[in-house]
Order: C-alpha cells, then structure tokens, then sequence
C-alpha cells in the first residue's frame, strides 16, 4: 500500500455499512479500498484475543438469547465503570463462536440490522489473515490493557504473538498498534519495534494513570514525551476541529514534535456531523462527511478513521489531486 499519502483506516471495518468488527465488515471495508482495517481486541477465558469494542458483548451480540449463558450475566465494574452483562473473558474461543453479531446502532443503521444473525465474532488472527489476503494493514487497539492484565490476561502479549505468528511483528510492517493506555505503549516500545500510536481523548484521563490528563498529553510538551514512545497520535477528532470551530494546533504541534497524526472518527450520519454539514434533519440521513474528512486533510493529518471507507477513499483521493 502507499503510505506516502493520508491513509484511511477502516473504523471496526467498514461499521457505517455492516455490524462492526465482523469479517463482512473488514471485507467490505477492503473492497472500498481502505488501507487499514481497525479491529479493538478482547480476550477469551482461552487467551484469544477477539475482535469486539467492549468485553461485555450484550450489545453487539445475540448472547441473550442463549439460554445456555444466562447464568454468565454478571456485573464488573472496569478502569472505574460498572457494567452489567456477558464477558468475553468468560467465554471460550469455542462458546464464542456459536454467538452471532449485531448492529451496534439499529437506531441510526437501520440497514445494518438486516445482517444480525449473520456472522461470528472473528479472532484476530483471523483478521489479520483476511487483511494478508489483500494488501491492507491492520490497525489493532487493546482495550483495557491494565484490566485485562490483572485477571491474568496479558493481551498485548497476544497481540505481538498473533503478529509474529504472521511474519508481521517488525518496523517494516503494515502494523500500527494503538492504545489510549500509556505505560502498556512504553512497555511495546521495548518489545517490538511496530509503530505505536497514542490514542488521546478529547476529555479525561489515560485509565493506568499515568498522565495527569489527555489534556496535557497534548500540549507540546506533552506530545515530546508521547514521541519517545510512539509514532503519532490518534486524537479524537474534536481536538483538531470541534465542529465548525476554529481549528487548533494539535496537527503542527504534533507535527514539530516529530509525530504522525491519524484523528478518529469520521460518520456520514446527520448525528455526528457539525451543522454546516448536515443534509436535512433526520439524525439518520447522511451528509457531507467528505468535507468533514476534507477539513482535516487541509490541516494536514496523515490518515483518519472512518466508519465509511468508501467516503474516506473519495475525499482523500480529491484531496490529493488538487493539491
Ligand atoms: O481507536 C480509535 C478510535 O476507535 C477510538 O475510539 O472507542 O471507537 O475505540 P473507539
Ligand atoms: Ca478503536
């Protein structure tokens, strides 16, 4: 892939369109042509780390309706929130893949509904084999590392022994892994040498506790400390414009620090949208996402997460050409 250019990474896959963080959804993403397809990681009771968002899959699954789980409900409160259903980390790779995925946001995506039922919850090597299948990187996120690692799942040792076992644990490879942890991206920092990319939100703190603030992560001195450890940042994308607000300085502050910058997440949905850019009312409709996308690459970002590849492809491809 080229990666000279602004790259697109597929948001939990191609989520805009199909449930998130099935192989339809990274497939789909691939055929629209993105560079990167994004899978969040969790672990099984086994130690395999899964694609999902969160641990607790009441949501994006159809567990409830497994009469077989319905004494694995529980409550757990992680990094501080408390919530209440079904857990990866105690199910099995096998228990898990008899569960189905579903849309996240029914609401919203209607059309993505009609895939509930459809498809498993796939595995990160499986993700990972997909994405070698077709010359796309894989941009993988560990949730709750510091959790995770307390209850004896060491996840981002998954993560590079999923990565070695396919050749793709080196500089050289279409790899960024990213968390918004810290202490678990300098730890990486000594093991591996795939790039790393620190996630920044737009309020609070890293759960580790390791900075005061991601407030202060992103001030200049801030962002020297991320470049001893990291390649670039991943700000949520209200850092570097909130809206139809005056842009900040994030970009070339990160830029004169020596780091890539790859802001998150751009939806076509009315919902997500700053009101210049809106097509109507109805929360659902989509609007004008590429000049949402077309803002930043002006600001000069180097890739961005979009829950719709196909729109990220066009408007990083109109940005290129008239530049
Ligand atoms: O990883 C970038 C972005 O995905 C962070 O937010 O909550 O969608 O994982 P989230
Ligand atoms: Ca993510």
């Amino acid at each position: 892939m080229d990666t000279t250019r602004p790259i697109v990474i597929a948001h939990r896959g191609a989520s805009g369109l199909r449930p998130e963080h099935t192989l339809a959804s990274y497939a789909l993403a691939i055929e629209q042509g993105a560079d990167f397809i994004e899978p969040d990681l969790v672990p099984t009771r086994d130690n395999v780390l899964v694609a999902r968002h969160e641990n607790n899959i009441a949501d994006t699954t159809d567990v409830a309706d497994h009469p077989e789980f319905a004494d694995r409900r529980t409550s757990k409160t992680i990094d501080g929130v408390t919530a209440t259903g079904w857990f990866t980390e105690d199910f099995t790779l096998a228990e898990l893949k008899t569960l189905r995925a579903r849309e996240r946001l029914p609401q919203l995506r209607p059309d993505n509904a009609a895939y509930d039922g459809l498809f498993e919850i796939p595995t990160f090597a499986e993700v990972i084999a997909l994405a070698r299948g077709h010359n796309v990187g894989v941009y993988p996120e560990t949730k709750h590392p510091t959790y995770f690692a307390s209850i004896g799942h060491p996840t981002d040792a998954l993560v590079l022994a999923d990565l070695t076992a396919a050749g793709w644990n080196s500089a050289d490879a279409p790899v960024f892994i990213q968390s918004f942890e810290i202490d678990n991206l300098k730890r990486l920092h000594t093991q591996t040498r795939v790039r790393l990319i620190q996630l920044i939100d737009a309020d609070g703190a890293p759960a580790d506790g390791a900075a005061p603030s991601y407030a202060a992560m992103a001030t200049p001195e801030g962002l020297r400390a991320i470049a001893e450890y990291a390649h670039g940042i991943g700000p949520n994308k209200d850092m570097i414009r909130k809206g139809d607000a005056v842009p900040s300085r994030l970009v070339a502050d990160a830029h004169a620090a020596g780091l890539k910058v790859h802001p998150w997440t751009f939806r076509a949905e009315n919902f997500f949208l700053p009101a210049s850019l809106r097509h109507g009312i109805d929360p659902r409709a989509h609007g004008d996402i590429q000049q949402a996308i077309a803002r930043v690459l002006e600001l000069g970002v180097d890739g961005f997460f979009t829950d719709f590849p196909l729109d990220g492809v066009q408007a990083r491809d109109r940005f290129i050409a008239g530049r």
